[in-house]
């Protein structure tokens, strides 16, 4: 089988919902920016030159619904020879579609594609703006639909994690992204127009317009002591809490994926392989403990072990269930491979969605794009990276490292 080359891969900075930069910004302006730099730093492939545009998004509608993968293309202005489709797996979206780009270049089907994800969880609430649960099932089956945060107090309390374990582990998310942001190690960021209507003294709205270019949930005032007084969010007496849950996030991340002939006639030097891509499938009620079944199952297909990476990222959708996988993979008791204070570090280096916020749909592209610069920044050969998926799933990819 051939390869598929990831070429270029961006994202736009995280910013919080409601809250944050982007709270007024639509969806498709934050893909726009995102495809335009992809372009614009990939100068050899003309739009003529893709033939797909894949997305990925957990709540694919309103203003990000209807067939957004197409309308990015004729909005971004691709030609009309330039396809697009919208991909749903909640919170790998976004990697699954730059794996069935990989796929299909891969299986000989296509040469140069982009795949990507996007989430306005402002715009589109998690749920979207009308669940509907079936009825008659949903009274004796409610798991698949219940809400991800019951579903981290159900790995909590299974499995042991304590409060203090959570909020630990919380702190260095965010102790590690605060190092990033003060050295600059995002790389893959895209400064992205952020606009805000602000109303002035006679009554008119005016539009504000800036360059956003920082992940906005950083919390620089984090203490521990801070973080054991916030109130559980999801149950009376439970653990998880706002500052150990992954943010609600908006934002958008895309990459550009080639044959190993495309990476040839247009000269371009890519950075990574993408090489195996798998889910796993769990129990609802606790389905954070996908990256504990995906990460062994990806492990066999390569026949690797997890030493053999050198950037892991797992996706902080609640510190309940990044603890309770890393346990399972042997990594959490070896504390200086994720503590913000070890050089040795090599899980979530740079701070994970509890600090930089799990944008649903766009969180496993812009997940891609991290272990890109991570990747490259270590010289690490391999990168791996994983998530758990509402509805009980989990996801890994494994990326290796071009000369
Ligand atoms: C947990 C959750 C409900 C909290 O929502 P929220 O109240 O809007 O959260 P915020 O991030 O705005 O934090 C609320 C407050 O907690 C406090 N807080 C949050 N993090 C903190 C930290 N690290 N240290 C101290 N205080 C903190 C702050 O007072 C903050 O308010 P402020 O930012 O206005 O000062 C929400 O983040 C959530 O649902 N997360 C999970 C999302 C999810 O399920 N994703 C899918 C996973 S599969």
């Amino acid at each position: 089988m051939s390869e598929a080359y990831i070429v270029t891969s961006l994202r736009t900075p995280g910013c919080r919902r409601r809250k944050g930069a982007f709270a007024q910004t639509r969806p498709e302006s934050l893909l726009k920016t995102v495809i335009e730099a992809l372009m614009e730093k990939t100068p050899n492939v003309e739009k003529k030159d893709v033939e797909d545009i894949l997305l990925g998004c957990a709540f694919p509608e309103a203003e990000q619904g209807l067939n957004i993968g197409r309308v990015m293309a004729q909005m971004c202005g691709f030609p009309d020879s330039t396809c697009g489709a919208t991909v749903n797996r909640f919170c790998s979206s976004g990697l699954e579609a730059i794996a069935l780009q990989a796929m299909r270049i891969r299986s000989g089907w296509c040469d140069v594609a982009i795949g990507g994800g996007i989430e306005s969880m402002t715009i589109v609430p998690m749920g979207g703006n009308m669940p509907r649960p079936h009825p008659d099932w949903a009274k004796e089956n409610p798991d698949v639909y219940i809400s991800m945060g019951a579903t981290a107090e159900n790995v909590a309390n299974r499995y042991n994690i304590t409060r203090e374990m959570q909020d630990e582990f919380g702190y260095h998310s965010q102790m590690k992204a605060i190092n990033a942001k003060q050295n600059g190690l995002y790389k893959e960021i895209v400064p992205t127009p952020a606009v805000k209507y602000v109303e002035k003294e006679d009554g008119s709205w005016e539009q504000k317009t800036w360059l956003q270019d920082f992940d906005d949930g950083i919390r620089e005032s984090t203490t521990l002591e801070g973080m054991a007084k916030l109130r559980p969010a999801f149950a009376a007496n439970g653990s998880v809490t706002a500052g150990n849950s992954s943010q609600t996030t908006d934002g958008a991340a895309v990459t550009l994926v080639m044959s190993e002939e495309a990476v040839k006639k247009f000269d371009v030097k890519p950075i990574a392989k993408l090489k195996y891509y798998t889910v796993a499938g769990v129990r609802a009620d606790e389905m954070g403990v996908g990256p504990a079944y995906a990460i062994p199952k990806i492990l066999k297909m390569a026949d690797m072990k997890i030493d053999d990476f050198g950037v892991i990222e797992v996706n902080e959708a609640f510190a309940s269930q990044a603890i309770y996988c890393l346990q399972q993979l042997g990594l959490y008791e070896k504390r200086e491979q994720w503590l913000s204070d070890s050089d040795k570090r090599r899980i979530n280096v740079n701070g994970g969605a509890i600090a930089l916020g799990h944008p649903l749909g766009c969180t496993g592209a812009k997940l891609c794009a991290q272990v890109m610069t991570e990747m490259q920044e270590r010289g690490a050969k391999y990168g791996l990276e994983s998530m758990c998926i509402g509805g009980g799933m989990g996801a890994a990819a494994i990326f290796e490292l071009c000369d």
